[in-house]
């Protein structure tokens, strides 16, 4: 009887827990921190191996990749639908984690629940003090894609020659311009002009994800914004340019991943394992405390 009534008190325990966690955003202040706490421990487990510990993009695997780990703490975000030098919102930081960014070892952490990426995400800009100071700008907008045709292709390729596109990406769009060799990021580490002619691109290679980094730019890379220098008609002439030469593939490696995306897999396989060896089971990472506080609760309910 007595175990009986301790496992009913776990059950409604439980079920208390579950709906708070649930509703979190009618209860921000109680969770706030607790949130901030859970973030860590999956930021922890799942990204500091990058990322580093602190957030600085100096995590013990970051030597070896060549497209270098996010650095937080600066609050430049490359992907982002806000203008230029500003910060991103919760959703592009959020849309980063669940997408990936292609071709890099950053995979799409879709091990993690929604909740937990939202929670990450949270997390993240902790590193940053500029979250405290700053809001992000307003979001450019996306008109109405027109419809594509040969005509507005031609008027692409004219507007990116003019827009002078070609002195870093190529005449073609092969990422063999005149500076190609001698471009920088922030960190003073040498970056590539993205091959045009390939797909797929970084952060997304639908029409709309294209016209975004057109107009916002990547912050922290020679990639300029053209949000004043090309109008909207004229943008959108440009991605349907991009488009009618993204013709090719990248080479697929094993599992059809894409050049560093292996190196992620990799690394993300090694940080399962050290999870499981962690004693938390196959669930161990990823699982969230939600799921490992509701796992001892059972195995209470059931004497161990
Ligand atoms: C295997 C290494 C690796 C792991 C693990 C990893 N990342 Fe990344 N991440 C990267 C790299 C490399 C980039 C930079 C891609 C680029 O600049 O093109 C990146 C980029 C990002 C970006 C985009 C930043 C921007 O400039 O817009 C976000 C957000 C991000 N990571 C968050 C995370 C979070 C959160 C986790 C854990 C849940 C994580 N990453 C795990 C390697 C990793
Ligand atoms: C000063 C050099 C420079 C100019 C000018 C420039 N770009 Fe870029 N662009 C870059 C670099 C460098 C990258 C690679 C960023 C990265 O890999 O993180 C890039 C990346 C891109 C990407 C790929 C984004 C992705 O998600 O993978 C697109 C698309 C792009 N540029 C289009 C353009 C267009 C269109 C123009 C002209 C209107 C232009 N760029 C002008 C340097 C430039």
């Amino acid at each position: 009887m007595a175990r009986f009534m301790t496992s009913m008190v776990a059950l409604l325990l439980i079920v208390t827990v579950w709906s708070v966690y649930d509703h979190h955003d009618r209860f921000p202040a109680v969770l706030a921190q607790s949130e901030i706490k859970v973030g860590e421990k999956l930021y922890l487990e799942n990204c500091a191996a990058c990322h580093g510990q602190k957030g600085d993009g100096k995590g013990p695997e970051a030597n070896r990749l060549k497209t270098k780990p996010r650095d937080f703490t600066t609050g430049n975000y490359k992907f982002r639908s806000t203008p230029s030098g500003s910060l991103p919102l919760d959703d592009d930081i959020f849309r980063s984690i669940s997408r990936g960014v292609r071709t890099t070892s950053m995979l799409a952490q879709l091990h993690l629940s929604e909740e937990e990426r939202w929670a990450v995400t949270r997390y993240i800009k902790t590193f940053s003090e500029r979250f405290k100071s700053e809001k992000p700008r307003k979001p450019i907008s996306i008109p109405a894609k027109p419809s594509f045709n040969a005509k507005l292709v031609a008027l692409g390729k004219v507007t990116y020659e003019e827009a002078g596109c070609g002195q870093c990406h190529g005449p073609r769009g092969r990422g063999d311009g005149p500076s190609a060799n001698e471009l920088k990021d922030e960190s003073g580490n040498s970056i590539i002009p993205t091959d045009l002619t390939l797909k797929p691109f970084k952060s997304g290679s639908n029409p709309q994800d294209l016209y975004r980094t057109v107009s916002t730019g990547l912050n922290g890379t020679p990639m300029p914004s053209y949000a004043e220098a090309l109008a909207p008609g004229e943008r959108w002439a440009v991605v349907s340019y991009l488009l009618s030469i993204a013709t090719r593939d990248r080479p697929r490696g094993m599992m059809g991943l894409i050049e560093e995306e292996s190196e992620g897999m990799r690394i993300d396989m090694q940080a399962a394992m050290a999870g499981m060896m962690g004693g938390r089971g196959m669930m161990g990472r990823g699982g969230g405390m939600m799921d490992r506080n509701m796992r001892d609760m059972m195995k209470d309910m059931m004497g161990r």
